[in-house]
């Protein structure tokens, strides 16, 4: 039985890095290379200080401290630390593809393409290719098909092993994970043995409890259910907020109420502007993509619902801004506060900021953003990157600035757009004091206390609740 003595990780992103800090973490023995090719986030993951690395996440930094440069590294040698390991993750991103065939809705397998035929160029010994990424289902395919085709006698064993860490708890997730999930070919000694070795590295600190096995495809299509599932909650409770601000009922009882349905459960019900992240959308997308290239227009269709109410979510939440505000934001301060896609996290992929903001711009608003851990230029880059509006133009309307006092000051609205835990500590009457009157809050993510900020003297609107607490 084969046992590791090196992994290497394609990809140093939000998965690769905490996943393999994790690794290196609880196997010693085991030495962990990082590669990517971009020389500055390799160079981020090097600092010495290690406040400085490029991903925020709680208890990274720590586990990064404790292992970089004894047993785990960060390098931009790809070719190296292929040759090197006999066992290699591909956590590259895969992101939806935006030309050809599948446009706006396929994954881009190019990046995953490239690491493959850059395995199968460099390797000279016997690999474990392990699937990180999230892929389509059959992925594992093509893969096997390149690597199997170079001739040169190198034998390859592919597995899927998706990933189900959440960004902003992704330490806890990786240590406590609710299940590991493995696919890999159980027909061959050798295939098995593969199998095992990989079980073997996550056996160090999980139960076999934990590590759940499955073919390839099973788990390939696995990871693509689970984000359509907890997507899909999401979009189910948005849509009754809108239901929810149409009759007075208010949302969190109802979730509360239908959470203690132990067939339900309490978790992922919480009503909010909608859901962000890099993930969702792609891998609905995906699988919207899979549904309809097989013929099955109903499912393409079921999941992709779920999409539009998340879409809608966003633009009714911006539309209701521009509305209370007795139709016009033109040259009005708007405060955001909150930039990242959830709380704990500086990631900005898909957050329902970038789409709010944009909405708002076309409206010709004035946006001030405030995020614990955003820094001014990704929320540029995020802005421009969907090019509705000239990069001169962003800049001259939005920005973004340190303190949530200065954010909020003569502001005529402030929207919550993370459930950053800091934004309950606020001094709110201060804020108020020092805003435009009347002064309005858009509650995104239902976090403040809606009946105190009345009392302090705010408009109110939060989502999915009903029309007597909105404005007065
Ligand atoms: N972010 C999440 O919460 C999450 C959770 C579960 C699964 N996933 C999946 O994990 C995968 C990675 O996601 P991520 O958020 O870490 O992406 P990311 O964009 O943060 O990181 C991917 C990294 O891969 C690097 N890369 C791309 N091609 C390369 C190549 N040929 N050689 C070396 N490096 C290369 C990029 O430079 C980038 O730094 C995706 O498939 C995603 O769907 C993400």
């Amino acid at each position: 039985m084969k046992k590791i003595k090196t992994i290497t990780c394609i990809g140093a992103g939000y998965v690769g890095g905490p996943t393999m800090a994790v690794i290196a973490s609880k196997c010693p023995e085991i030495k962990v290379n990082v590669v990517d090719i971009n020389e500055k986030r390799i160079a981020q993951w090097n600092d010495a200080d290690v406040n400085n690395i490029p991903i925020y996440e709680p208890g990274l930094a720590e586990i990064v401290a404790e292992t970089r440069d004894k047993n785990l590294f960060f390098s931009t040698e790809v070719d190296q630390a292929i040759d090197e390991a006999e066992m290699i993750f591909i956590s590259v991103n895969t992101p939806t593809k935006t030309y050809g065939i599948g446009k706006g809705k396929a994954a881009d397998l190019k990046y995953i393409e490239l690491c493959a035929r850059q395995i199968a160029r460099v390797a000279k010994d016997d690999k474990i290719v392990v699937e990180k990424s999230t892929l389509p289902v059959r992925t594992a395919e093509a893969l096997t098909s390149i690597l199997h085709n170079t001739g040169n006698g190198v034998k390859y064993h592919i597995l899927s092993n998706p990933e189900f860490l959440a960004e902003g708890t992704a330490i806890q997730d990786l240590l406590k994970p609710d299940r590991i999930l493995i696919g890999g070919d159980s027909d061959t000694q050798e295939a098995r043995e593969a199998m095992q070795a990989l079980v073997d590295v996550y056996a160090h600190w999980l139960t076999d409890e934990q590590i759940l096995t499955t073919n390839v495809w099973s788990s390939e299509l696995s990871k693509l259910t689970a984000n359509a599932f907890l997507a899909q909650r999401i979009s189910s409770i948005n849509a009754m907020s809108e239901l929810c601000e149409k009759t007075e009922a208010d949302v969190d009882e109802v979730a509360k109420a239908i959470g203690m349905d132990s067939r339900i459960g309490p978790k992922f019900l919480k009503a909010s502007v909608g859901f962000g992240g890099s993930c969702f959308q792609k891998d609905i997308l995906n699988l919207v993509y899979i549904s309809q290239s097989l013929g099955l227009q109903e499912v393409a269709d079921y999941w992709e619902q779920v999409i539009i109410m998340n879409d809608h979510q966003k633009r009714r939440f911006a539309q209701h801004i521009v509305k209370t505000l007795y139709n016009t934001v033109s040259g009005k301060k708007i405060s955001l506060l909150g930039w990242a896609f959830k709380k704990d996290t500086n990631d900005t992929r898909e957050s329902a900021a970038i789409y709010v903001s944009d909405y708002l711009l076309s409206e010709h608003a004035k946006i001030v953003v405030y995020d614990p851990k955003v820094s001014s230029e990704q929320v540029y880059a995020d802005l421009e990157y969907l090019g509705t509006h000239d990069p001169a133009f962003i800049r001259e309307q939005v920005k973004v600035v340190s303190s949530p006092t200065e954010a909020c000051f003569q502001a005529h609205a402030v929207a919550i757009m993370t459930e950053w835990n800091e934004f309950n500590t606020y001094n709110w009457k201060e804020i108020y004091q020092h805003m435009m009157k009347p002064a309005f809050l858009f509650d995104g993510r239902n976090i403040l206390n809606r009946y105190e900020m009345k009392e302090i003297g705010f408009e109110v609107y939060a989502i999915g609740k009903g029309p007597s607490i909105q404005i007065a």
